[in-house]
């Protein structure tokens, strides 16, 4: 077997020694097999026509699990992106005339096309994102849905009459799309977070130009490709890539684009808020969390470490709603610490790709290198590794599991997004004080609690400042519930069908001289 293995295997770069054979042979024929399947693009989409860079040039796309190139994809800019823009704006006016149901039949469509292509999808997904193959699966199955359930919405845009003030008048509310959207998404959910975004804006009859990261843009490239088979009209769903603040300045500055809506970082956020304020445009942001995970005396302790251990290392601990901070009551924190590093120990590292791994490397060196500086600070002022704590010995991006003791709220572990796999425990006496510290940070995305009081249950969720909370669970996102946060977490909500609004205008009429023969 192992002979065979290296024969395949003859051409294999060095960097890839330095992994299990069998397991970088794989994921070199995983790659190979994806370039020849039918959904591997590796141009941007604009008008629904392949394109490269105007000037030709590219940029590389790695594996986070071995630092292979998978791909080379356009670099674009400025003028990749208005032109993208420019066709999103010429196929809005038929688009936004089909009828509800024509679209939502599409939007069908591309839901089967992606449940259809799990496979690829999901190996696209760990190729070029790191994330366990099963992980990424689940972020297909996630993804799709919201294509689906928005499928669903587009047939419920419905106005409203408002009784009239006067005799000879009627009064009512049409729901219209807001027109050209710009999608800004994220690395860590190459699928979902796009589907998040461009299932509503397409139900509700806007089109899209989507800027998927530069890191993971190939899962954007197949998904744009299944579009395109569902029979979703050229220009209505456009991809541009490459030089991030040229596009993002190119979306903003235009006046034909009428909506952004972003997920990532608090800071570059931030700057979109600003920027749209140029040409007014709507907005929603999901941004950055410092997700609270209080678990009192009175919870269940399994059911705690079980909630706690999914609210974190999903994803190699590079969610925005990872819990960000295990706060734990006095008297369960030495028993949690222990069961929950016990728990922590046994989650495998490796290669997305190879049998029973559930940590994947992290993005990049630059992502490694945040979580050694936030363990750093925390050593220096007096908290207590009791796992990890270090690179993992495989190399790259890996890095231990890492359980993090008597963390205080001035460490940059308890005030910023660790975005790791690093579980800081805070101890804490009583209910007040657990409130106080959850809600001492700018974030409001989402908090977590665990607790058998029902009472207790009621006054702390209300008190959270937090736009999601899950009570005794750690997994709680899900296509018909609205995700987004407050504070420095954002505007507007995705996903459910609060999610629809983000995407539509309402105009009121007033229909006058009803009452003239
Ligand atoms: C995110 O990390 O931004 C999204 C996480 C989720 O949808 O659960």
């Amino acid at each position: 077997m192992r002979v065979a293995g290296l024969a395949r295997c003859k051409n294999l770069p060095s960097h890839l020694l330095r992994m299990h054979l069998p397991s970088a042979c794989r994921q070199m024929s995983i790659a190979a097999g994806l370039k020849n399947s039918s959904i591997f693009r590796s141009q941007g989409l604009i008008g629904g026509k392949w394109i490269g860079a105007h000037d030709g040039k590219t940029i590389q796309v790695n594996n986070p699990a071995t630092g292979e190139i998978i791909a080379d994809v356009p670099f674009m800019g400025r003028r990749e992106t208005n032109d993208a823009i420019s066709s999103a704006y010429n196929a809005f006016n038929s688009w936004s005339k089909q009828t509800a149901a024509e679209r939502s039949k599409c939007l069908r469509k591309w839901y089967d096309l992606i449940m259809s292509h799990k496979e690829e999808l999901g190996q696209l997904i760990t190729l070029e994102q790191g994330k366990p193959l099963k992980e990424a699966l689940g972020e297909v199955s996630y993804g799709a849905s919201f294509i689906e359930f928005f499928a669903e919405e587009a047939k419920r845009v419905y106005g409203d009459i408002i009784p009239a003030t006067l005799a000879d008048r009627r009064l009512f509310v049409l729901k219209q799309p807001v027109g050209v959207v710009g999608a800004i998404t994220p690395w860590n959910f190459p699928l979902a977070m796009i589907t998040r975004k461009v299932g509503p804006a397409l139900a509700c009859g806007c089109t899209v130009v989507v800027k998927p990261s530069e890191l993971t843009p190939l899962t954007a490239l197949a998904a744009a490709e299944l579009a395109l088979q569902a029979g979703i009209p050229p220009g209505v769903l456009n991809v541009v890539m490459g030089n991030a603040p040229d596009i993002g300045d190119a979306l903003l500055a235009s006046p034909q684009v009428r909506k952004i809506t972003f997920t990532g970082s608090t800071a570059v956020g931030k700057k979109l808020m600003a920027g749209a304020a140029g040409t007014v445009k709507r907005i929603s942001l999901e941004l950055g969390g410092n997700a609270p995970c209080i678990v009192f005396d009175d919870a269940d302790l399994d059911v705690a470490v079980k909630g706690a251990l999914a609210a974190k290392f999903r994803n190699s601990g590079q969610t925005c709603v990872c819990a960000n901070r295990i706060i734990v009551q006095e008297g369960i924190y030495e028993k949690f610490a222990e069961a929950f590093s016990k728990a922590v120990q046994n989650l495998l590292v490796g290669d997305g790709f190879s049998e029973g791994v559930v940590q994947g490397p992290l993005i990049n060196e630059a992502a490694v290198q945040k979580v050694e500086s936030f363990i750093q600070d925390a050593i220096s002022k007096g908290a207590k590794v009791l796992l990890g704590g270090k690179r993992h010995s495989l190399g790259m991006t890996f890095y231990e599991p890492t359980v993090v003791a008597d963390v205080k709220s001035e460490m940059l572990l308890a005030r910023e997004e660790v975005f790791g796999p690093v579980a800081p425990l805070l101890r804490f006496k009583t209910e007040e004080e657990a409130i106080c510290i959850a809600n001492d940070t700018n974030a409001g995305l989402a908090a977590y609690i665990f607790t058998n009081n029902v009472q207790r249950t009621w006054r702390v969720l209300e008190a959270l400042e937090y736009g999601l909370v899950g009570v005794n669970e750690g997994i709680i996102s899900t296509e018909v519930a609205p995700f987004g946060g407050v504070k420095h977490s954002g505007l507007g909500r995705e996903g459910s069908k609060y999610g629809m609004d983000e995407y539509l205008e309402l105009k009121y009429v007033c229909l006058g001289d009803m009452n003239r023969k």
